[in-house]
């Protein structure tokens, strides 16, 4: 297997490509470089870049020259599958990795081309890029460091590269969870110990801990990747039982009504009961409040739990009453918060949602879970009905989620639409089947 890199600058890879496991591999023949620069194609001071059309400054390699470096590349060691490097390019994450080992492996010769200055002429990435790559949404000066990350984690997947060949199956980002912590000696450090599971010898316990320790830590750092790649049932029990507790009401009082938005009451409406209770059911909210101070609404509300609860409702749909029964009725907000640090033992972290921006220090994004989660305690979302939550109810909040916006200024999602796409964001699994 060959990798061929063609560099403005081949020297920075001279003790890269010299060192530790990489070294061995190459001396092992388990894989073999060529370097090369953008300058063997080019006569002597003859220049392998132009300035960029139009206006703007900056200077752009020339397409002849990418297609010399290619053509001679590919007569020494046959066709390659060819790599650019670009920001805008796709993600180099741990799968994209794995799958570039395995191109690696079948095509037994991959080229890279790290650029510099503005990058290359658009017509060579177009004419010859298998794929182009990007280490990340930030701009360096060249290409050949995400050149030397991708080098380093591909040949990770290679057999026979690094030592111990399963610890690359339970590395962070091969599957839903990241690496479980390592301890070493001494056994106390700093008044810091080793976890006495860790030392118990007991592989079965240990096994374990390192799963939970895993999944936590998943979860609390990381669970927009959990969202985007947990698959297995299992793993999405583990997962769960991480997620702090969650809870939902839907606010008939404490919001504003009316074209002049005072605050007041508004009346409870069948199909919020039964579509935002399958919504919480699915994303596993614990339980559902609907939150109204009048008797006449309570009773409707009753009313239509009371048939939920009958054998009728379980005939007419099993499904719904299953969802329906963590449906709560309470008069206030404070009469569910109370209830929460009941059963909890822990007061719960107000969340509110808007169709507003209100206050930037409290606003939380559906990529900032952490930071309502970090304070492990259960969590209550705040829905409104009306035109939203009073200022009072948003003042009392620990914190605000993002509205939900489309490309269009049209901000009118009724209440369970809002839930529904709320609970996803917030709490949903959004992995691709592998
Ligand atoms: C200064 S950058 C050009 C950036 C370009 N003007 C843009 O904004 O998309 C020069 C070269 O560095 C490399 N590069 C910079 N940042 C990168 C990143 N995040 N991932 C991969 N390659 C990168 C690419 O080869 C790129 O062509």
């Amino acid at each position: 297997m060959n990798i061929s890199i063609v560099s403005v600058f081949p020297e920075l890879y001279t003790s890269f490509l010299s060192t530790s496991l990489i070294k061995r591999a190459s001396e092992k023949r388990l894989v073999t470089f060529e370097l090369d620069s953008f300058f063997s194609y080019v006569k002597p001071k003859e220049r392998i870049d132009a300035p960029t059309f139009g206006p703007g400054s900056g200077m752009v390699i020339k397409p002849e020259v990418v297609q010399k470096a290619v053509a001679a590349q590919e007569l020494k060691h046959g066709h390659a599958y060819k790599i650019f490097f670009s920001p805008q390019g796709q993600l180099l994450d741990q799968p994209m990795l794995k799958k570039l080992a395995g191109v690696l492996q079948e095509k037994r010769h991959i080229m890279l081309l790290p650029s510099r200055y503005e990058g290359m002429d658009a017509r060579a990435e177009q004419e010859y890029a298998d794929i182009t790559l990007s280490i990340g949404d930030y701009v360096l000066m060249g290409g050949d460091i995400p050149a030397m990350v991708l080098i380093e984690g591909m040949l990770r997947f290679i057999p026979g590269i690094i030592g111990k060949e399963d610890s690359v199956t339970q590395d962070s980002f091969t599957g839903p969870f990241v690496d479980y912590p390592a301890y070493t000696e001494p056994v106390e450090w700093e008044g810091k110990l080793v976890p006495e599971v860790v030392r118990s010898g007991n592989h079965q316990a240990i096994d374990r801990w390192r799963k939970e320790q895993a999944a936590k830590k998943s979860i609390m750092c990381h669970f927009n990747w959990v969202q985007r790649h947990v698959v297995t049932k299992e793993d999405k029990e583990l997962a769960a039982s991480f997620i702090p507790t969650h809870y939902v009401a839907l606010c008939h009082a404490d919001v504003l009504i009316g074209e002049q938005k005072q605050p007041g009451t508004t009346s409870v409406t069948s199909i919020d009961i039964h579509d935002i209770a399958r919504s919480c059911k699915t994303y596993g909210v614990k339980q559902y409040w609907l939150v109204t101070p009048l008797i006449d609404q309570q009773k409707i509300v009753q009313k239509f739990l009371s048939f939920w609860e009958s054998d009728i409702g379980a005939t007419y749909n099993a499904q719904r009453q299953k969802a329906i029964a963590a449906v709560a009725l309470e008069a206030s907000i404070d009469k569910v918060i109370e209830n929460i640090a009941q059963k909890e033992g822990k007061q719960p972290l107000l969340v509110a949602t808007s169709a507003r921006q209100v206050d930037h220090d409290r606003a939380v994004s559906f990529f900032e879970q952490s930071k309502v989660w970090q304070h492990e305690r259960p969590v209550l979302l705040l829905l409104g009905t009306g035109k939203g939550l009073t200022p009072e109810i948003m003042s009392r909040c620990d914190y605000l989620l993002d509205p939900i916006e489309g490309f269009t200024d049209f901000n009118h999602l009724s209440v369970r639409s809002a839930a529904a796409i709320i609970l996803d964001r917030w709490l949903g699994v959004h992995a691709k089947k592998m």
